[in-house]
């Protein structure tokens, strides 16, 4: 099964997106939480985010990672001569990673991809170091994402806004909190592995 449509695809490397992401939306998604030490992105497409992100965190040492291997080749384009940026193939349910890896884990608009999202969020908890944070944002499911991914066919399970928070807890993440945005289309979250 791919892992998004050939449209959804061009539209995540396209130039327009990629300054969106990077200039207006990054600062928003990140909700002032420090980005230091190792930082894993999940779903990181070809570095939309990752490009920016690097750029504003000097301190960051960044694994960008993706399923779809395209955008993993895209993104081993872009950061060949960036010695903090790896780029590795990944599914987010199944990270390759040991226990208490990462620092902070970011997931910007890629959730709503992973069919076994609750998954995911049991591997974020996982590769967190005790006190890491997690951070990002993604769609809330209703009438007008659900339309637009039916229309576009990406295979998606888009997240209705009560879902997130009950399932960050279950993972074991504290002090989770889920704001809604973009009038409700949009959720952003944060949580935090405790020590
Ligand atoms: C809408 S794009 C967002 C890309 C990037 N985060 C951005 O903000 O530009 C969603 C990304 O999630 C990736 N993805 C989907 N399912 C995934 C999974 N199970 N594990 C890792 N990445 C996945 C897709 O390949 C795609 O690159």
């Amino acid at each position: 099964m791919p892992v998004m449509s050939i449209a959804e695809r061009w539209f995540c490397q396209s130039p327009p997106w990629r300054w969106v992401a990077g200039r207006l939306v990054l600062g928003w998604a990140l909700q002032g939480v420090p980005l230091r030490g190792a930082v894993l992105e999940l779903g990181g497409g070809s570095g939309a985010m990752a490009e920016e992100t690097i750029r504003r965190h000097p301190d960051c040492e960044l694994t960008v990672t993706d399923l779809d291997r395209v955008m993993v080749a895209a993104a081993e384009r872009r950061f060949a001569n960036e010695p903090r940026v790896t780029v590795r193939h990944a599914d987010a349910t199944a990270l390759p990673f040991t226990e208490g890896s990462f620092d902070v884990v970011v997931s910007h608009l890629m959730l709503h991809h992973v069919i076994q999202w609750r998954q995911a969020l049991e591997e974020v908890s996982r590769v967190l170091r005790p006190g890491g944070r997690f951070v990002g944002y993604d769609l809330v499911a209703t009438p007008l994402t659900k339309g637009l991914h039916w229309a576009d066919r990406s295979p998606h399970q888009l997240i209705f806004r009560h879902q997130l928070r009950p399932a960050l807890s279950q993972t074991g993440l504290q002090a989770a909190e889920v704001r809604t945005a973009v009038g409700r289309q949009a959720m952003r979250f944060t949580a935090t592995k405790p020590y």
